[in-house]
């Protein structure tokens, strides 16, 4: 496949970006996105530029890191896969195509495609996980019976990898889905319910102070969603929320 990449080019977070243009050739339309950026890196450095920085580590869909906003999809215009899950087969020959950073003001660029996304390491900090009693008399987590409904549907939740395409497709630059999946994670769980109300408040709270915007229903973040994390726990983490904010206002 011969193609066209318009490219977003940044020195580094201070620096004016701009978008370049790159021809590039015989690409293997069983190559994934990546791999044809790799082609590209090595052809630039064979010319004497500066390669084209962006993140990615497991190149299988589970770590998260890779972040590209690929002809102005989050993830590309692939469904339910991460951009190192992206095929080149999804182009056609002779296409020209446009490859931005993660964009919000939550996730400042560090240099070309690379953001900055340690504000949901923040936001996790904040209140994801589960304080596990360690005096010895803690009870085995597989002795509690718990209904296969709530563990599939915290399954699902715990599948969240934490990509931020969520907030870099929403119009609000909401990290909602995301903050919604780590919270119904552990509130649907009979470990994690005990701290649930502490949970839900300081993770929102967390969330709002990092300027992230509100969900306004649009829907655009489960599109999106390399894995398919469902607005329902939007709703869950806002009743969740709703009901902490009462009893913490009543105590
Ligand atoms: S909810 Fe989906 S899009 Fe958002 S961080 Fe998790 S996996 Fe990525
Ligand atoms: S590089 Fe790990 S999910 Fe894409």
């Amino acid at each position: 496949m011969n193609l066209t990449l318009k490219i977003w080019r940044q020195k580094d977070s201070k620096a004016k970006g701009a978008v370049e243009t790159y021809p590039i050739s015989d690409i293997s339309p069983d190559s994934s996105f990546l791999e044809m950026l790799d082609v590209l890196n090595e052809s630039l450095v064979l010319k004497g530029i500066v390669p084209v920085a962006f993140d990615h580590d497991c190149r299988e869909g589970i770590c998260g890191m890779c972040s590209l906003y690929i002809n102005g999809e989050a993830h590309g215009p692939d469904r339910k896969v991460t951009t190192c899950q992206l095929h080149m087969r999804m182009f056609k020959d002779g296409d020209t195509i446009t490859i931005e950073p993660f964009r919000s003001a939550g996730f400042p660029v560090v240099k070309d495609l690379v953001v900055d996304r340690s504000a949901f390491d923040k936001i996790q900090q904040a209140g994801g996980y589960v304080s596990v009693n360690t005096s010895g008399n803690t009870q085995d987590a597989n002795a509690i019976p718990i209904p296969k409904r709530d563990a599939d549907m915290a399954f699902d939740a715990a599948t969240c990898i934490g990509c931020g395409a969520c907030v870099a497709t929403c119009k609000n630059g909401s990290a909602m889905l995301f903050v919604s999946a780590k919270v119904s994670q552990f509130s649907l769980l009979p470990q994690g319910k005990v701290e649930a109300d502490r949970r839900a408040l300081n993770m929102v709270g967390k969330m709002d102070e990092l300027g992230f915007g509100n969900c306004t229903n649009t829907g655009a973040c489960e599109v999106e969603c390399p894995k398919g994390i469902s607005l329902d726990n939007i709703a869950r983490m806002n009743s969740d929320f709703l009901k902490a904010s009462i009893i913490s206002e009543e105590k």
